[in-house]
């Protein structure tokens, strides 16, 4: 595996491949890797010639008051895991090749499916993080990008903004990955006290037992309200639970495909879910 912290490497490492017409697979993270992202990997390599892994903390998508300068930054471990999972090169750049000195003028925002659930709480997250996408879509020029639907509305705004700027990629969406118990994977769970990663898996449990019910014919309403009194009760204390369409806007009733999303707070660690339910017109 190879590891190019400068963009001018990157491309020059790329020439060739891009020369031979081989299709370029691409995983965007921020580090701290665990087997959600490693899985990212695997796809991109099933599907995939050449494999690009970028390594990079955004600091334009994360608050004043979130965890930038304390997010865990494990390069060397990181690298390790990508080479085994057979990465071919590692794009690594500071903050400095990635949004230089000169001051940036340009925003990339997507309107309406930010402002609702994470984007409530994260007012700008969504911004920072289309930014970051474009650039580096712009500077790997991937056939296929691969991005978890563990960040079910991230996914979401990745694709909108692909679509509407003519990005030429294939955007590749990956069904989470979870802990034996049920919980998913995210650098964020190391922030976890062991009584607290005891009781995180109630989130899946919950969302579990919300789709169960809702296929025994009980009221969207209901079922929410329930997942909610379950966090409440587990010591959680709770952003938001919702349910929208797939496409992220809102239902009232269950009567398509609906997506459930939790995100709550076990102290000061916030953790996100999210559960789809298909509908199928025999219900009820
Ligand atoms: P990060 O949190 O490092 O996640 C990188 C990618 O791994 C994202 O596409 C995320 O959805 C996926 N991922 C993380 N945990 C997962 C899990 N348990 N199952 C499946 N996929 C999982 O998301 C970001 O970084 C950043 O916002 C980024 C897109 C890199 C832009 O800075």
């Amino acid at each position: 595996m190879k590891t190019e912290t400068s963009i001018q490497g990157l491309s020059a490492s790329l020439q060739t491949a891009r020369a031979a017409r081989k299709v370029i697979g691409f995983v965007a993270t921020m580090g701290n890797l665990h087997e959600g992202h490693i899985n990212l990997v695997r796809e991109a390599r099933r599907l995939c010639d050449v494999v690009v892994v970028s390594i990079f903390v955004n600091p334009t998508q994360f608050g004043p008051n979130e965890d930038f300068d304390n997010y865990p930054r494990t390069l060397e471990q990181d690298s390790h895991l990508l080479a085994e999972a057979e990465c071919d090169i590692l794009f690594a750049p500071s903050v400095e090749q990635m949004y230089g000195s000169r001051p940036r003028l340009t925003n990339i925002r997507v309107e309406k499916i930010t402002e609702d659930l994470c984007g409530l709480q994260r007012p700008g997250h969504f911004d920072g993080v289309a930014l970051v996408v474009t650039k580096l879509l712009n500077i790997v020029q991937p056939t296929y990008a691969f991005f978890g639907e563990k960040d079910y509305q991230q996914l979401a705004v990745i694709r909108q903004f692909v679509q509407d700027l003519s990005i030429p990629v294939d955007i590749i969406g990956v069904p989470i990955t979870r802990a034996a118990d049920g919980l998913a994977l995210s650098s964020r769970n190391g922030y976890l006290s062991e009584e607290q990663r005891n009781t995180a898996p109630i989130i899946y449990q919950l969302l579990q037992q919300a789709k169960a019910k809702l296929l025994q014919g009980v009221a969207l309403d209901v079922v929410l309200n329930d997942v909610k009194q379950g966090l409440d009760q587990a010591g959680f204390v709770v952003d938001y639970v919702e349910a929208r369409a797939t496409n992220l806007l809102h239902v009232e009733t269950f009567e398509q495909d609906v997506v459930l999303f939790v995100a709550a707070k076990l102290g000061n660690t916030r953790l996100i879910d999210n559960l789809m339910v298909k509908y199928s017109k025999s219900i009820g």
